[in-house]
């Protein structure tokens, strides 16, 4: 045994080759099971894929770098679950392309910011951070409001996303452009198009403050807004205990 084992220390080829052999085996066990699992990702009530109002939002958010200061995973520790809420649930980002977790925190954690603030306070705080926020430094994003919101490619980006796996159907790609501005009609009511396809709790109403323009500022405050509202915290009990210690 001790013999056999000088040989692998002289001989720095086969110690690779002992090195591979040994850690893929740990690999192995790690990661074929995943192969037989439908999904690693627990479903959970009331997630679902962004309207394409939202989404283009999404893409601003991810366009303008808001990622560079802000994350959107709330911890399972106990400072941060008392600071914002329920810990973040795998599944509450499972259509995000791309995910927006990390623990990069110049400003706070978004991932339930949704509802905390009125749409006119997004607005101002995006608009002037430091008109709401004297401390603030965050940066303004004065021209998001006056810019028209790009959506000649709405029912594409959707198209991609279900590529990759997002599950929209054919009815929502197709009335996408429909949807967007359904959901900026405050008037369009309970039994919208909109709230048919994506579900009753969908947000109806102009965000920006100017119902003449579909403006970006429109588009990310959608977004801000729906962020973390969509599982209902007071109903949800996590399926099995166990996997989360
Ligand atoms: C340079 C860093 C930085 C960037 C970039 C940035 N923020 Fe912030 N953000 C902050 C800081 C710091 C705060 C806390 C002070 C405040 O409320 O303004 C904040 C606060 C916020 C809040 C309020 C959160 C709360 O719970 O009170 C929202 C919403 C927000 N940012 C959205 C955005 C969006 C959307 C973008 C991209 C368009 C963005 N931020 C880009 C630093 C940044």
């Amino acid at each position: 045994m001790w013999k056999r084992h000088e040989k692998f220390e002289r001989h720095s080829l086969i110690l690779v080759l002992g090195i591979i052999f040994v850690v893929s085996i740990g690999g192995l066990v790690e990661i074929a099971p995943l192969f037989y699992l439908e999904s690693t990702i627990e479903k959970v009530e009331g997630v679902r894929p962004y309207t394409p109002l939202e989404q283009a939002g999404r893409d601003i958010y991810v366009r303008e770098g808001c990622y560079v200061c802000h994350s959107q995973m709330i911890r399972p520790l106990r400072d941060e679950v008392e600071r914002y809420g329920h810990y973040s649930l795998a599944a509450e980002s499972m259509y995000d392309h791309p995910f927006q977790w990390g623990s990069k925190r110049t400003g706070p954690d978004l991932a339930r910011v949704g509802g905390k603030y009125s749409d006119s306070w997004h607005h101002d705080h995006l608009s002037n951070p430091r008109s709401v926020v004297p401390e603030s430094n965050m940066p303004p994003y004065r021209f998001l409001a006056r810019t028209e919101l790009d959506t000649h490619a709405i029912e594409r980006r959707l198209a991609a996303l279900r590529a990759v796996g997002v599950p929209y159907t054919n009815d929502q790609i197709a009335n996408a452009k429909d949807d967007l501005d359904t959901q900026l009609d405050a008037f369009a009511g309970e039994n919208s198009p909109l709230k048919k396809r994506y579900g009753a709790k969908v947000q109806q109403r102009d965000f920006d403050g100017n119902p003449d323009k579909v403006s970006e500022m429109d588009a990310l405050i959608a977004y801000l807004q729906v962020l973390g509202t969509m599982v209902d915290f007071r109903t949800y009990k996590a399926e099995d205990p166990e996997n989360l210690r």
